[in-house]
């Protein structure tokens, strides 16, 4: 029983200690932070022209830059807060 314990507690400071080491030297935590911080033309540039090429602000109306952002987010994997921040960029600039 002792033994058990005892090779417990190992384990679950292994397990602390590789956790401490990913948050401090994985670009995962790091790269999603920067992810997060990116603005809305930034989100833009980087995602809408994997698949086509890269729609003018000026192409489309406010009303319609919304439904292609619903629309392109399933496309793109956009979160909801990425997806915003786009069309927000693109209705800054859209025709009337
Ligand atoms: C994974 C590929 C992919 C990505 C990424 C993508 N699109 Fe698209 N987009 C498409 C496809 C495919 C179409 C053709 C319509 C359809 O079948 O959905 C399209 C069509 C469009 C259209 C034409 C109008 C419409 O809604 O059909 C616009 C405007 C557009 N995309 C804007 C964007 C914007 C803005 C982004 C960035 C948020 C983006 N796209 C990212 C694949 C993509």
């Amino acid at each position: 029983m002792k033994k058990i314990s005892g090779s417990k507690y190992i384990t679950t400071a292994l397990i602390a200690c590789s956790c401490a080491t990913a948050f401090f030297f994985s670009n995962g935590c790091v790269e999603s932070k920067k992810v997060a911080a990116k603005s809305g033309v930034e989100l833009w540039a980087d995602n809408c022209q994997r698949c086509h090429n890269t729609p003018s602000p000026t192409t489309f109306s406010v009303e319609q830059w919304k439904t292609i952002g619903m629309h392109m987010q399933t496309r793109a994997l956009l979160t909801n807060n990425e997806r915003d921040k786009i069309v927000a960029f693109l209705q800054a600039g859209a025709r009337n």
